[in-house]
């Protein structure tokens, strides 16, 4: 079983947090997350959202992202550092994080916008989810990157009650359309 929560870094499962984002995703870019942290001093408040699941020696962080609510400016949120374990690739676990970091960012924290920069290679994962590049590529630690962005929802009375409830909201339904 495959269990989602947000977490802070006094959780028991952020050390694996960290190693899991240094080996998919700074490690192949020459970065640990100790230099990753002073090259980008926000990092230090992102909120991570973990894919954990049981094992014999204990549970095991198997897929993270991060959000940086209002950033650059007020209603406005910043995904980053979307990485699942190669092990567990194609299972529906990147996914499931996007939206639980959707529901959060847009129910919870009453963001607008959500944008971030996506590896070429991923750009295909985030528009099945019904994100939308914006703008040109650019270059980004040396890797093709685009802009993609997804707004709120539109939601009417009853869905905005609806949102808000529950653990990260583990197997409800997102009352957005991913
Ligand atoms: C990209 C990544 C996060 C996807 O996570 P995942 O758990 O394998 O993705 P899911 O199984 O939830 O896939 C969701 C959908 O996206 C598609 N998809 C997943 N990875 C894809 C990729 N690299 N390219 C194109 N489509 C992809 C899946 O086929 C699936 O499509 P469906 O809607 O038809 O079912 C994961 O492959 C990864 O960690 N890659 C290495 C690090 C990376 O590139 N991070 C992103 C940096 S911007």
């Amino acid at each position: 079983m495959v269990r989602y929560l947000r977490i802070d870094s006094s959780h028991p499962l952020y050390p694996q947090t960290l190693e899991l984002r240094e080996r998919i995703l700074l490690a192949p870019v020459g970065y640990d997350i100790a230099a990753f942290e002073s090259a980008y001093p926000a990092a230090r408040d992102f909120l991570h959202f973990i894919a954990a699941i049981d094992h014999p020696q204990g549970e095991r962080v198997v897929g993270v992202v991060c959000l940086i609510p209002n950033h650059p400016e007020k209603g406005v949120g910043k995904l980053m550092q979307m990485a699942v374990d190669p092990q567990r690739q194609r299972e529906g676990i990147g996914r499931r994080l996007v939206i639980e970091l959707e529901r959060s960012a847009f129910a919870d924290l009453g963001l607008k916008t959500l944008f971030c920069h996506a590896q070429e290679t991923a750009v295909n994962f985030y528009l099945r989810l019904g994100w939308e590049v914006e703008g040109e590529a650019f270059d980004e630690a040396g890797i093709p990157h685009r802009k993609m962005v997804i707004s709120a929802p539109e939601m009417g009375a009853e869905a905005a009650t609806d949102a808000g409830g529950g653990e990260l909201g583990l197997d409800q339904k997102a009352p957005y359309g991913v």
